[in-house]
């Protein structure tokens, strides 16, 4: 469902950001993105959606072509891919419920997604996805005063509203505790099976991405280093993705492939609801 060849992404400040990046994503799969802060992985999941434009190859979504989209066409092809941010981008003097149905920020200008009209439709999805990611009968209250999980649920939610066939998450759990992290991540994998969503999650902790996503994806200095099975990210693997160090002690925490009931879990049949309100 995805395709990218040989992406290419070179700011104007003469960073190389990536380096003919190639991969392809089936419809349903997950993967986590990791690497060393810089390597690459914002600018990478940001050519996908074309919020950076790439330099150079191809992004193929859906057997489309992303590159010549601009305008209604962008837009409509930007609904079918979802972004959920580490820092949430929530409105923060807005609801629950109205950051729900204010659509996407950094896709629409926020006015403009503001002065739709709401139908009845879209809130009562955003009640039906409230309950499901454990805010139910929290619509009212403002996003300043949520805690940072809840937030993140918030963020989540609002990216289901439109449906969308992809989900790019960027550092979902950077700013939670690590009991949160585990029930964000838990959340994200049994959605993306509910609503059979692809996803790539760029995840800078190698023991919670290794642990509940199936494949693993390295990037060092703008290009891939390792491509497979989250069981086969050892060592050596991740020498190449970040350098010399002794990894015995991180491996040792890494769950061997068949012992991780997390990623059994996100190949099972749909989980129970979630109801946690951290
Ligand atoms: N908007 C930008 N303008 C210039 N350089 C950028 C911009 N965004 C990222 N970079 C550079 O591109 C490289 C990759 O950054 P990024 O994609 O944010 O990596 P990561 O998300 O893995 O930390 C870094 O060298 C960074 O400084
Ligand atoms: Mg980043």
């Amino acid at each position: 469902m995805l395709h990218i060849h040989a992406l290419e992404k070179r700011y104007a400040t003469g960073d190389r950001a990536l380096k003919g990046i190639s991969l392809d994503l089936a419809p349903g799969e997950i993967v986590g993105l990791i690497g060393p802060s810089g390597a690459g992985k914002s600018s990478l999941i940001r050519c996908i959606n074309r919020l950076v434009t790439p330099s150079a190859g191809q992004v193929a979504f859906l057997g489309r072509d992303m590159n010549p989209l601009s305008g209604r066409q962008l837009r409509a092809a930007r609904r079918e891919i979802g972004m959920i941010f580490q820092e949430y981008a929530l409105v923060e003097r807005l609801t629950v419920m109205e950051n729900l149905l204010s659509g996407r920020l950094g896709y629409t200008a926020f006015w403009a997604s503001w002065f739709r009209r709401f139908d009845a439709a879209d809130i009562s999805r955003a009640y039906e996805l409230l309950a499901r990611v454990g805010l139910a009968g929290m619509e009212n209250k403002r996003a300043d005063a949520l805690s940072g999980g809840q937030r993140q649920r918030v963020g989540i939610a609002r990216a289901l509203m439109q449906q969308p066939r992809l989900l790019l998450i960027d550092e979902p759990t950077a700013s939670l505790d690590p009991k949160t992290s585990r029930q964000i991540m838990r959340l994200l994998l049994e959605l993306c099976r509910e609503h059979q969503l692809a996803a790539i999650i760029n995840i800078h902790d190698v023991v919670l991405a290794t642990e509940f996503l199936p494949r693993i994806i390295g990037l060092r200095s703008g290009q891939i280093v390792y491509d497979g099975p989250a069981a086969g990210v050892d060592e050596s693997a991740l020498t190449r993705i970040y350098g010399d160090e002794d990894w015995s002690a991180l491996t040792q925490r890494m769950e061997p492939a068949a012992a991780s009931p997390h990623r059994a879990e996100a190949l099972a049949p749909t989980a129970a609801l979630a109801v946690a309100s951290s």
